[in-house]
């Protein structure tokens, strides 16, 4: 059967059929991008990402070694990076696990007094998580960067912070460098780290987001940084979304929230049946779960924080007023009530399905919108 084509120099770049990125999803200790989803996008002709964020590097290591097993096709890796290498702390790093929280309820007794009423509202029972609660510091940053290169992965994502001292490493293992932005000065700062891609991300996406749409955000982004390639992300869901970026200058897109409903998926069912249930409103931007503006499904804990009148607590220290309560709702099974980092393509999506008929769909689509596009021009001699 022959298959469609949709190539672009990014194609070329990364070594792919279809200009169709997984976007590196972080969090849920690795849940959000299993190795089987992403070698099935890296299969179906995509780039397939692993969110490592969050990923210990030994279990990253284990994570990108199983990817390697399913698949030979190029794939990626994903991490947050500190802002400044050198000057982030590594919070709670070398204490006791049981340090950041006796901080916070020194520190922040109304955050922590909210959580616990939370927990005693939804008739939870007190858990503490098992993982130790502190952020990705300095130090683990640069030990997953090690791994990566040391796994030969083929290309690395930045999703937030300054990549200019990963891409020396990069070049020299032979690998691409991909930076995310949500504006054009920090599109600029991705130039001058010299990365060799710029992804391009709307306030549609699920996850981190910023202020700036997808439609304005792209071509902007385009004229900043050319001649490099800007992919284009946040609320693409189908092939016309695909064509709608091509047509904004994008070399190719990169996708989440369309990637989490597949049937490779590692989020729990209720999650999914969440994204492909609500509208696209029911995805709002909350600092509730991370400290830092991130569009997610709008469950009640959303609902409450918001109404808390709290301020949130710079990241990690949200992320860890929120891990126990976190862990008491997953204990439970109450998995409406986890943090569901998804977007507004969300509305454009119905149902799940495996990862090979998502990337058909996505590239018939789109290309029968670009073909059709030449019959709705006319233009008129004289
Ligand atoms: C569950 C989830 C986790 C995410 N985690 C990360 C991350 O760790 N690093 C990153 O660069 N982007 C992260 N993002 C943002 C995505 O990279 C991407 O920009 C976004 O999903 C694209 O928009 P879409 O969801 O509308 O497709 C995350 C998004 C989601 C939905």
């Amino acid at each position: 059967m022959t298959r469609p084509v949709l190539r672009t120099d990014l194609c070329d770049m990364l070594g792919i059929e279809y200009p169709i990125c997984m976007a590196g999803m972080g969090g849920l200790r690795g849940r959000y991008t299993p190795p089987e989803l992403v070698a099935a996008v890296s299969e179906a002709g995509g780039l397939g990402v692993v969110g490592g964020a969050g990923i210990p590097p030994d279990d990253l290591r284990k994570a990108i070694r199983r990817v390697k097993e399913l698949t030979e096709k190029p794939f990626g890796v994903d991490l947050l990076l500190p802002v400044s290498v050198g000057k982030i702390e590594n919070t709670g790093g070398s204490g006791s696990p049981e340090s950041p929280r006796d901080a916070l309820r020194r520190t922040y007794p109304k955050h922590v007094e909210f959580v616990e009423t939370l927990i005693g509202e939804f008739g939870l029972e007190k858990h503490r998580t098992e993982r130790p609660i502190r952020g990705d510091g300095e130090a683990v940053v640069r030990k997953q960067v090690d791994v990566i290169f040391e796994e030969d992965v083929p290309v690395f994502a930045a999703g937030l912070g300054d990549p200019a001292w990963v891409v020396p490493i990069a070049r020299e293992a032979g690998a691409k460098v991909m930076g995310l932005v949500g504006n054009v000065r920090n599109a600029m700062r991705q130039v001058k780290a010299d990365v060799d891609v710029v992804v391009a991300q709307g306030t549609e996406a699920g996850g981190h987001t910023g202020k700036i749409a997808t439609m304005p955000l792209v071509p902007q982004v385009r004229d900043a940084v050319a001649p490099l390639p800007v992919v284009a992300a946040g609320g693409i869901a189908n092939g016309t979304g695909i064509a709608a970026a091509l047509t904004l200058g994008a070399a190719g897109v990169w996708m989440g929230t369309t990637f989490l409903t597949a049937a490779e998926s590692g989020l729990y069912d209720r999650q999914i049946d969440s994204i492909l249930d609500a509208r696209s409103d029911e995805f709002v931007i909350s600092r509730s779960y991370t400290g830092k503006t991130a569009r997610q499904y709008k469950n009640p804990v959303v609902d409450a924080w918001e109404n808390s009148g709290l301020e949130p607590l710079p990241m990690p220290l949200q992320g860890m007023l929120m891990a126990d309560f976190s862990a008491a709702a997953e204990r439970a099974g109450r998995h409406d009530l986890v943090f569901t980092p998804s977007g507004q393509a969300a509305g454009l999506l119905n149902e799940s399905r495996p990862v090979a008929q998502i990337v058909e769909e996505l590239v018939s689509e789109a290309v029968s919108v670009l073909e059709a596009m030449p019959s709705r021009v006319t233009t008129s001699a004289g």
